[in-house]
């Protein structure tokens, strides 16, 4: 989603400044091509040597510097951008943009350009609850500019509040939503599931599996930097889910089937990543089990009474109301791929199937790559090669998109 993408920086005299040396970073190696504007006194905290070396671009901070070129310096920044991204925004850049102030080169590519305009403020919390600033940045807002809200706690002045500036991942979720709000999932709603589920056997221990929620994660991602809605119902997974969505927790396959059922009703695709256990544990103990109560058996043993959890997908196939969901179904399979994968295909009456053989080297379970197989409705089977799990998430999004297209 950031591969070529041309994003202006502009970095101002706030003491957060350093942080966004990473955020440079992180943005180049995704593949934007990031123009760093550095502010007469942003360049009192940091020389733009560092910026440009993780970059690998020249950086900006002089407006009267001679171009030899028709079109001035700030006009083609600005014209060339696809985002506009003020970090730290200063309480006085604030001010500037918020007032149509341009007499540095930041605040003239702001006035110049068609881009969206994301601002991070950092400021001292007593600077950031101010009237003024709080004024300009509604004004900034009610013109379409996003603010990107400061974190509370511990600030560069010893003191608590509002005012720190978020760390790099949070600042690329609001960079990637923003470029992708025109994207091909544009105004879809979609649905994922990830992780595994936890069946309680008594009140601490759980019947589990081994999904990392990765796979899902990179689905819903996927989705979200495409422009779409995202609803992520999550399993159990040691991973904190990512932001800039609607993430419901449901530890258990009931759980799990309801928050489904219920997000479907309103939306156009649904990808069922998570691992959903087949089985659960028909009455679980209301008190941990001992060695030696009465749960045991005679002989020492233990006998817990298992029934079937529902089927998600199984019972949404016979759902006509759903009939426009778009449904991806996952088969993480050791044995019988082929077989298994294309008779779920159709007794679940899904439009894919991404099915992998969990046993092999790379693929499946807490692994960042994955080799699966797309098994289509009409028949066509798509062997993808071993792939980073974002990859994967990308291809399975490119073939949902055409499926999108017929409906309104
Ligand atoms: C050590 C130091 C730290 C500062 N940190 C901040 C800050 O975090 N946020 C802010 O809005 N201003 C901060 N300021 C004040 C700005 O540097 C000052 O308002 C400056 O005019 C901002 O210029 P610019 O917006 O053009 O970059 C700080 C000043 C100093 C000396």
């Amino acid at each position: 989603m950031l591969q070529g993408k041309r994003i202006v920086l502009g970095v101002c005299g706030g003491i957060a400044v350093y942080k966004v040396a990473d955020l440079t970073s992180k943005l180049q190696q995704a593949g934007a091509l990031v123009d760093v504007i550095l502010t007469a006194h942003a360049a009192e905290f940091v020389r733009p040597l560092t910026f440009s070396t993780v970059s690998h671009r020249p950086v900006y901070t002089d407006l009267w510097e001679p171009t030899g070129q028709a079109a001035a310096r700030h006009i083609e920044l600005g014209a060339a951008a696809d985002l506009l991204v003020v970090a730290p925004a200063t309480a006085n850049t604030i001010a500037r943009l918020a007032h149509g102030l341009a007499d540095d080169m930041l605040t003239a590519v702001a006035l110049s350009t068609m881009a969206p305009l994301l601002l991070a403020p950092a400021m001292e919390h007593h600077m950031y609850q101010h009237p003024a600033t709080q004024a300009n940045l509604r004004l900034l807002a009610e013109r379409g500019a996003t603010i990107i809200p400061p974190e509370t706690g511990h600030l560069a002045s010893g003191e608590i509040g509002a005012g720190r500036l978020p760390e790099t991942p949070v600042l690329l979720t609001h960079i990637r939503r923003l470029l992708g709000r025109d994207g091909d999932l544009a105004g879809r709603r979609v649905v994922v599931t990830a992780g595994g589920t936890q069946e309680p056997i008594d009140p601490v221990r759980y019947i589990g599996n081994r999904s990392s929620g990765l796979m899902g994660f990179a689905l819903a991602e996927e989705a979200r930097d495409r422009g779409a809605d995202v609803t992520l119902i999550v399993g159990a997974t040691n991973t904190p889910p990512p932001d800039g969505m609607r993430v419901l927790h449901t530890p258990t396959a009931l759980a799990m089937r309801d928050a489904v059922r219920e997000a479907v009703a309103q939306a156009d695709a649904l990808v069922m990543a998570a691992a959903v256990a087949d089985y659960r544990v028909s009455e679980p103990a209301t008190q941990k089990i001992k060695k030696g109560s009465a749960a045991e058996n005679a002989d020492g043993s233990l006998t817990l009474h298992l029934v079937r959890n529902p089927d998600i997908l199984a019972e949404l196939a016979e759902e006509r109301a759903l009939d426009g969901l778009v449904r991806v179904g996952f088969a993480a399979e050791t044995t019988d791929l082929e077989r298994n994968a294309t008779k779920k295909l159709k007794s679940k009456r899904l439009n894919l199937l991404v099915a992998n053989d969990v046993s092999k080297a790379g693929s499946g379970f807490g692994t960042i790559t994955n080799e699966v197989t797309l098994y289509h409705a009409d028949g066509r089977i798509e062997p993808l090669a071993l792939l980073p799990k974002t990859e994967v998430a990308a291809a399975i999004w490119d073939r949902i998109v055409p499926l999108l297209k017929h409906k309104t």
